[in-house]
């Protein structure tokens, strides 16, 4: 992840020199005061107090300024990268195939943008002032503790490696919990993303205290988790403490000792040195509170390359050429299982869509359709057979080539919070006016979207809650017959709207847009009947395929679908 702070070096190098210059005055602070000390106070010489203390006072103020513009240009720093790594981060998410989102799950997904990477940030800050500033504390208070006396850096040394034993120890301990409480903040997310998308259908269904049961579990089990690791962690802080204080008093009883001889410790060498052992000592404390943030931070790090580095599972084909075929579809032999899964949702499909044919497909819920036309802009991979797209494999085309090719309407209606025509026009920014009213006329949406309160310009709730299913499915039809396309696709597009504006839909779609191969999927026979072919799929296989007349007097099963929807038509 460093690459992220190569744009920042500058900072990066300026305010760790800030740093160390803050802690040079830090450092000046003990012998000044050990000089007050041994050669005002104990003699007396007021004129020595004052001047030393003004320059005391000199350094305080020298080394605050210092501080701040370290601060400001760590921050500066740190929060370029968190920016900048967040931005990447989103992209490769946009770029996830849809089995690879499926995969890490949503929540998952908002914790590693959002918390993940703040954990890192915060790392990086804490390091460019932390670590420079301790390590030059740690340095810089043994070499002044040497000038005292050696004896003093000997006690120094005595106790160094017990602390660093014990950051070690809690360290390894900490590490792998740290990783288990980020996955519980996955599993908050989880259910709150879900709750809050879909807080309506939990109204509905009077399930708010069922709801509430299932965040106070995760939760709570996030809230164990951490008090899990602070438990530990907490132990870190007074066993340190104890060392340190075991080092002053070493301190104090070999200085005490000498301090009558002649040539020996003078009281204000002995307060000096205490100081300067409190600094070093605090200074591996704080080394300690940095490697617990180090090892945090790289939790959240693994966890965003995961993301990073998964390599979007569905990319593009290196095959560049322009095919001559416009608008076929055909797959050959296609079996397809989820990943991860092993049973087949399709088998061995063969179906060819010529160009400008309007191709239905009928089933049983659960049957694979949708499943079937996701093969074709590769939402997933077909498992065996080919796809094919103009005659070439969808495998070989740049998926952007391929996917402009084709317009989806998919089963679930995904609207933006913007105005009727933003949403209409975002497959085709460059649409003016006149063509995004003839798309909604097209797609019978032109009537109702006049009829509300600023028309076009009405914005739209987030996700389409100020509209109705019908509606929403109106839109989304507009927005697929504005994207310049070859293939239009509807996955149970229109099955909101009433049989009258269904066939005006479908009438006035062959009249505005003859060329383009349609697939459409749908539930009900009357709104297909006048399909070129109807394909029946049934279990994942192609039952039967034909005209609705050749279906009628072949097909069992298409008999079958047709009479029970008869019967249900003549109930209503
Ligand atoms: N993302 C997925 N992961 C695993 N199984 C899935 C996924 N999506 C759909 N399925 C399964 O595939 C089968 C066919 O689903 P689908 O193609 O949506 O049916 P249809 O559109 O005909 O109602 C269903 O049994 C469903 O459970
Ligand atoms: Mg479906």
């Amino acid at each position: 992840m460093l690459k992220y702070l190569k744009k920042y070096w500058l900072f990066c190098v300026l305010a760790p020199l800030f740093m160390v210059c803050e802690v040079a005055m830090d450092l000046l602070q003990p012998d000044l005061m050990a000089r007050i000390v041994d050669e005002g106070v104990l003699r007396s010489d007021f004129a020595l107090i004052v001047h030393v203390g003004v320059r005391m006072i000199l350094c305080v103020f020298a080394g605050g300024a210092f501080g701040v513009t370290c601060g400001v240009f760590a921050n500066i720093a740190a929060q370029g990268f968190g920016n900048d790594l967040r931005k990447d981060l989103f992209g490769r998410i946009m770029s996830l195939s849809f089995e690879q989102t499926d995969r890490f799950t949503t929540g998952s997904l908002i914790t590693r943008l959002s918390n993940d990477v703040t954990q890192v940030q915060n790392m990086v800050g804490l390091a460019i002032r932390g670590l420079v500033r301790n390590g030059v504390m740690f340095v810089g208070g043994v070499f002044m503790l040497w000038r005292q006396s050696p004896r003093f850096a000997l006690v120094a040394a005595c106790g160094m490696p017990f602390i660093l034993l014990l950051i070690v120890f809690f360290l390894r301990k900490a590490s792998p919990l740290f990783r288990i409480v980020q996955e519980k903040l996955d599993g908050v997310n989880h259910v709150m993303q879900e709750d809050v998308a879909g807080a309506r259908v939990v109204k509905a269904y009077v399930k708010e205290d069922y709801e509430l049961d299932r965040f106070d579990r995760a939760n709570d089990a996030l809230c164990r988790e951490n008090l899990r690791v602070q438990t530990l962690l907490a132990f870190l802080g007074p066993c340190m403490n104890i060392i340190m204080n075991l080092c002053v008093v070493a301190v104090i009883l070999v200085g005490g000792i000498t301090v009558k001889n002649e040539g020996g410790q003078t009281p204000g060498s002995i307060m000096a040195a205490i100081t300067y052992l409190t600094q070093i000592l605090g200074g591996i404390g704080f080394l300690a509170n940095i490697f617990q943030t180090f090892t945090r931070a790289k939790a959240s790090a693994d966890r965003i390359n995961e993301v990073t580095h998964s390599d979007p599972s569905v990319t593009d084909g290196a095959d560049t050429q322009r095919e001559s075929a416009r608008g076929t579809v055909e797959f050959r032999d296609v079996s397809f299982a989820y990943p991860g899964t092993t049973q087949n949702i399709l088998e061995h499909i063969d179906l060819t869509v010529r160009q400008g044919e309007t191709l239905a497909i009928i089933g049983a819920t659960g049957s694979g359709k949708s499943t079937l036309i996701d093969l074709i802009p590769r939402f997933y991979d077909a498992s065996s057979g080919e796809v094919l797209v103009d005659g070439r494999n969808v495998r070989d085309y740049p998926l952007r080539d391929l996917r402009e090719k084709i317009s989806v309407v998919m089963q679930r209606t995904e609207l933006y919070s913007r105005s009727i025509e933003e949403n209409i026009r975002w497959g085709a920014a460059d649409a003016d006016p006149a063509q995004i009213k003839s798309a909604a006329q097209t797609a019978q949406a032109d009537d109702f979207i006049c009829e509300t309160q600023y028309g076009y310009y009405t914005p739209v709730t987030e996700s389409g809650h100020s509209l109705s299913g019908g509606q929403k499915q109106r839109i989304s039809v507009a927005r697929a017959i504005l994207k310049p396309h070859e293939i239009l696709i509807f996955d149970d597009a229109t099955s909101a709207l009433d049989l009258r504006t269904e066939a005006s839909l479908y009438e006035a779609l062959r009249k505005q847009d003859p060329d383009s191969t349609k697939i459409i999927i749908a539930q009900r026979i009357a709104s297909v009947r006048n399909a070129d072919r109807i394909v029946v799929l049934d279990g994942g296989r192609i039952a039967a395929c034909g005209t609705h007349d050749a279906l009628m007097a072949q097909s069992e099963i298409y008999r079958a679908i047709f009479f029970s929807q008869q019967k249900e038509g003549g109930a209503a």
